[in-house]
């Protein structure tokens, strides 16, 4: 089933906080999913040693450039998503990972800065589709953006990911405090504690309609009607 893969150059863009919601949200939906973390430095495979990690999340870590394409198949063939957490500097696994995506995303602070960083991947991507002859579906996701404001850059940033032709999810991940708590606490957002972390339901409903969004493009991606 589908695999979607977090890709970015730039480091602390949010690949691996936005891999987690994504996967725990899609775990809590019923689905059985992996996340491969294919990050030396292993954030997913810590968190997932957390208390109240999901019983139909599988956690892989131990992927290597030579067996991340056997891995990724192979859950697929399993798992009805796989999510795959890249590291942030330039390694083997990135284009072979990104040769078995149903969908890269890019997650993508708010900057200029960083929004050369998210095109810098999206190169990337032409480039693996090239290199394999493949239609490599991707999409920017902005993440640690403010609920509140909604700052001119932001939208300066969007506009030209739009005319040239870069999807940008609707839904963008704020910067919320539940997120961080994640990978305190380890679980889900949903077994937070209000006690320890404020404003847990808005994080959920932004991230439902994070994983939401995420289905229907692969949907639409497939061409199934009705997404
Ligand atoms: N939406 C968010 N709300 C609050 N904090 C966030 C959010 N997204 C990311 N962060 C925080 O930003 C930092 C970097 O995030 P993260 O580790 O997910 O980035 P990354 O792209 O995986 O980094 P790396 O390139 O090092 O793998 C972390 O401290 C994380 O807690
Ligand atoms: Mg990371």
């Amino acid at each position: 089933m589908p695999t979607i893969v977090f890709a970015s150059p730039k480091g602390g863009a949010g690949k691996s906080t936005s891999a987690v919601i994504l996967a725990t949200e899609l775990a809590a939906a019923g689905a059985e999913i992996t996340i491969i973390d294919a990050d030396p430095n292993k954030p997913v495979a810590r968190w997932s040693r957390l208390p109240g990690k999901p019983q139909s999340l599988r956690v892989i870590d131990d992927v290597t450039e030579k067996t991340i394409i056997r891995v990724i198949d192979s859950e697929a063939e399993r798992a009805a998503f796989v999510v795959v957490d890249l590291e942030g500097t330039a390694s083997r696994m990135v284009p072979y990972a990104m040769s078995r995506a149903d969908l890269v995303l890019i997650p993508t602070r708010g900057s200029v800065l960083d929004a050369v960083e998210a095109v810098a991947a999206i190169r990337e991507v032409k480039q693996q589709e090239e290199a394999f002859r493949l239609h490599i579906p991707a999409a920017v996701i902005f993440t640690n953006t403010s609920a509140a404001i909604r700052p001119r850059t932001l939208s300066a940033i969007e506009a030209e990911f739009a005319e040239n032709g870069v999807h940008v999810l609707k839904t963008r991940l704020h910067e919320r405090e539940a997120y961080r708590a994640l990978f305190s606490f380890g679980g889900t957002l949903e077994a937070l504690d209000p006690a320890n972390v404020r404003n847990i339901p808005a994080a959920i409903e932004n991230a439902q309609a994070f994983a939401r969004e995420v289905v229907g493009l692969l949907r639409r991606n497939r061409g199934e009607v009705n997404a």
